[in-house]
């Protein structure tokens, strides 16, 4: 049998600990996990038998680079897939739009599931929420019992289950797109900045520069992650214009 294939983008990291989770799952079963960002050379989705995909929601949707990866896939045959959204709150149409897009390019999702996990976003400003920073309850019995739910499906040739939609969600419209239009400027505290680069090298999308040895965003480029926040060791880089933001997260 050919192995299972488990393959995520991850912001911050609480969709790579899920994904890590489900990979201790399959311990009889041969399975490769892989960041999208990190590939090897010879990768292709038709040396796997099934896919488990999982991507964190940003916006209300997947995140980039992962909708990135999937429109190269084209495998030679119909692959079964379980996907996974991680949030800070709320997925709501993320795993449909994720296993719309599965389908065009012959991955069949059989089973989704959304797990809450700290909230990595504009959530930093608000310290003093401390629900946000946490995993949700039972995560890790509810990844198992996913995978198990996977397992059995798989075993018994189920079709595809695209997540419905939730039509509720447009009552959520004005808080997305204030969201989408109040994206905080990250700051540099160039007294802390000790020039490292790994707020560049972790940038998911290139968004950052050095310029006199300094980092240097770029707008357009920046999807809001934050990795370059979390990442850097000195806290140099910060929501907050006046003072560096100490570490608020937990998990
Ligand atoms: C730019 C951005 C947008 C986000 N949008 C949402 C959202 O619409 N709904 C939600 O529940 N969580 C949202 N989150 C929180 C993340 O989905 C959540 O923290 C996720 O677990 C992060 O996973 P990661 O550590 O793998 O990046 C957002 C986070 C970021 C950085």
């Amino acid at each position: 049998m050919k192995p299972f294939l488990i393959i995520y983008f991850s912001g911050v990291g609480n969709t790579k600990a899920v994904a890590e989770q489900i990979k201790s799952y399959a311990n009889k079963i041969p399975t490769e996990i892989y960041s999208v960002e990190n590939l090897p050379n010879d990768f292709s989705v038709d040396n796997y038998s099934a896919i488990i995909i999982g991507t964190p929601t940003y916006h209300s949707k997947p995140a980039k680079p992962l909708m990135k990866f999937l429109a190269t896939v084209n495998p030679s045959r119909k692959i079964p897939a379980f996907i996974f959204t991680t949030c800070g709150l709320y997925s709501e149409n993320c795993l449909r739009i994720l296993a719309k897009e599965c389908l065009k390019h012959k991955i069949i999702p059989i089973h989704s599931a959304s797990y809450r996990c700290s909230a990595t976003d504009g959530m930093l400003l608000t310290p003093f929420m401390d629900c946000w920073f946490h995993n949700e309850k039972d995560l890790q019995l509810k990844t198992k019992k996913d995978f198990s739910t996977f397992i059995s499906k798989l075993k018994s040739h189920s079709k595809s289950d695209i997540p419905k939609f939730k039509w509720y969600t447009p009552l959520n419209y004005p808080n997305k797109m204030l969201g989408k239009a109040t994206t905080f400027p990250i700051y540099l505290h160039k007294d802390r900045c000790v020039n490292c680069g790994k707020c560049e090298r972790n940038c998911p999308q290139g968004a950052i520069t050095e310029i006199n040895s300094y980092p240097v965003i770029n707008k357009a480029m920046c999807m809001n992650c934050y990795r370059c926040i979390h990442h850097c060791p000195k806290l140099a880089l910060s929501l907050f214009k006046n003072k560096a933001v100490e570490k608020v997260w937990k998990n």
